[in-house]
């Protein structure tokens, strides 16, 4: 293969997910930040594309070709996917290379990440700049693709980059939550057992057997989001990590949450965490514990342990 030399990019951030994941999908409220952790897609041109390569993408890395018929995997048909929206053939010479520091597939928005670095990359050597329509309508399809029918709360966090109050309708109306203090947040995560899109359809199942019971759970989880908000505006970093165990203790009635998710916010509780809950789909993946005392000790406490740990501040 031989390059061109030129060179097009595009990145974007991770998400968190603060209240609200699950009980979003039933029109209830849910709170995102945008993390300061993200990808990047770097776009080269060469002879034999269009090649998509992810290095850190299981334990070999992954590289695919465009699927030309949608048939293939997810990453096969979400690369033609990008490559249609952005104007370009599935014989386009390119080769991009995704690539970041955000944890992928334990519930920080990786997927998202992708598709959004993946679309800016690929406009970026167009010479196009997509418009936030395009570029959400873009990543939604994509997201599709890896989870089914998702709230759209993740890209669009990804996309502006905010911490977001969003509500999911035939219309789906997001407004911007300022912030009254930087979150000092640290996250925790896991291999997860399963997909969103499992389970998205699990809670769903146990919804169906008692709907009038878990109608209500996910009313209570909503008007938490709506108290988080507020308590997020009005930097009540006390009454943040309370709504946090709460919040946490909702999504473990909803049956999300595993050994590790538990284990994980118990143990950064114990560490002088304010407060610590699963983020994301759970079953695994990423636990968050707010820890404005001493975060280092409880990233600690959490690899002692043998999780993966970082520590963030949301803005
Ligand atoms: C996944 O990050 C969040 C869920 O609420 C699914 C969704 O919002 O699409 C579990």
């Amino acid at each position: 293969m031989s390059m061109s030399g030129s060179l097009a990019a595009g990145a974007a951030p991770g998400k968190v997910i603060l209240f609200g994941e699950h009980s979003v999908v039933y029109g209830q409220p849910a709170i995102a930040a945008a993390l300061g952790h993200g990808l990047g897609a770097t776009v080269e041109s060469c002879d034999d594309g269009p090649w998509l390569r992810i290095p850190r993408w299981g334990s070999e890395g992954l590289e695919v070709r465009p699927s030309v018929d949608g048939k293939g995997d997810a990453m096969c048909s979400a690369f033609a996917l990008a490559l249609r929206m952005t104007d370009l053939s599935l014989d386009a010479g390119v080769r991009v290379t995704v690539d970041g520091q955000l944890p992928l597939g334990v519930g920080l928005g990786s997927s998202a990440a992708f598709a959004v670095a993946l679309l800016r990359g690929l406009a970026d050597q167009q010479g196009q700049q997509l418009s936030h329509q395009r570029l959400s309508e873009g990543a939604e399809a994509i997201e599709r693709i890896f989870h089914g029918n998702p709230s759209g709360l993740d890209h669009t966090v990804v996309i502006t980059g905010q911490c977001l109050h969003f509500n999911r309708g035939e219309t789906p109306r997001f407004r911007e939550v300022q912030l009254g203090a930087e979150l000092p947040i640290v996250i925790a995560w896991t291999p997860r057992a399963g997909t969103t899109r499992e389970a998205v359809a699990q809670l769903k199942a146990r919804r169906d057997q008692c709907p009038v019971e878990y109608d209500e759970l996910f009313g209570a989880m909503g008007r938490l989001a709506d108290a988080g908000a507020a308590a997020l505006e009005a930097g009540d970093l006390q009454r943040i990590g309370t709504l946090f165990d709460l919040n946490h203790g909702y999504l473990n009635a909803c049956g999300v949450s595993s050994p590790a998710n538990e284990k994980m916010v118990h143990l950064a509780r114990s560490a002088g965490a304010l407060g610590a809950k699963l983020t994301g789909a759970g079953r695994g993946g990423a636990s968050i514990a707010l820890a404005p005392d001493d975060p280092n000790r409880v990233v600690e406490v959490l690899r002692e342990a043998g999780f993966d740990a970082l520590f963030t501040t949301v803005r």
